[in-house]
């Protein structure tokens, strides 16, 4: 198991566009192992790997959602290589987004309610299936990633200044406490 240092905005590498995924190999494989025990530990439920410095296409996502309501999280790893969206809804949902990159601050973004994607598994099998709710939320969002996009892009500029005003803060009062 390994931890990978999550970079955060305004790093630039964040904002660099990955390159697709040639092979599936166990390079590969040992990356998206360490991903996932990156993404556990933040906690947080999707993570690009430009997010830990490498700019290839490769997610994990893993909504952990319970069984029940109040019910223990259940772990439901999924990997995404060289994904792409093949249809989109015309309706829409908004959803508060958070970002492991942009550390405690939430926003609501409006996204396409279902989208038709394609992708590789950690195998190099295909799959292509519509996804809808949170997983097509998540899938949206950490794709974004790929091409350099963060959540608070989306953002009017004064609800951005504003997001990116309390990210300030919140490190100011952290550096203060680690003082
Ligand atoms: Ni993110």
């Amino acid at each position: 198991m390994a931890l990978l240092p999550i970079i955060e905005t305004p790093d630039p590498l964040l904002r660099r566009i990955s390159k697709p995924v040639e092979a599936v190999d166990d390079d590969l494989r040992k990356l998206i192992a360490d991903m996932f025990d990156t993404m556990y530990a933040a906690p947080g439920i999707g993570l690009a790997a430009i997010q830990v410095g490498v700019p290839k296409r490769v997610l994990v996502i893993d909504l952990q959602e319970p069984e029940e309501e109040g019910g223990d999280p259940v772990r439901d790893p999924r990997v995404f290589i060289n994904p792409e969206i093949l249809e989109a809804s015309d309706t829409f949902q908004v959803y508060s987004e958070g970002c492991l990159s942009v550390p405690d601050q939430y926003a609501e973004v409006e996204r396409p309610d279902r989208v038709r994607a394609r992708w590789l598994d950690e195998k190099g099998d295909t799959h292509e299936e519509e996804l809808d709710g949170l997983l097509g939320i998540c899938l949206q969002h950490e794709m974004d990633h790929l091409e350099g996009i963060l959540f608070i892009d989306h953002l009017s500029r004064l609800k951005r200044d504003m997001v990116l005003k309390k990210l300030a803060k919140s490190r100011k009062e952290l550096a203060k406490r680690a003082a």
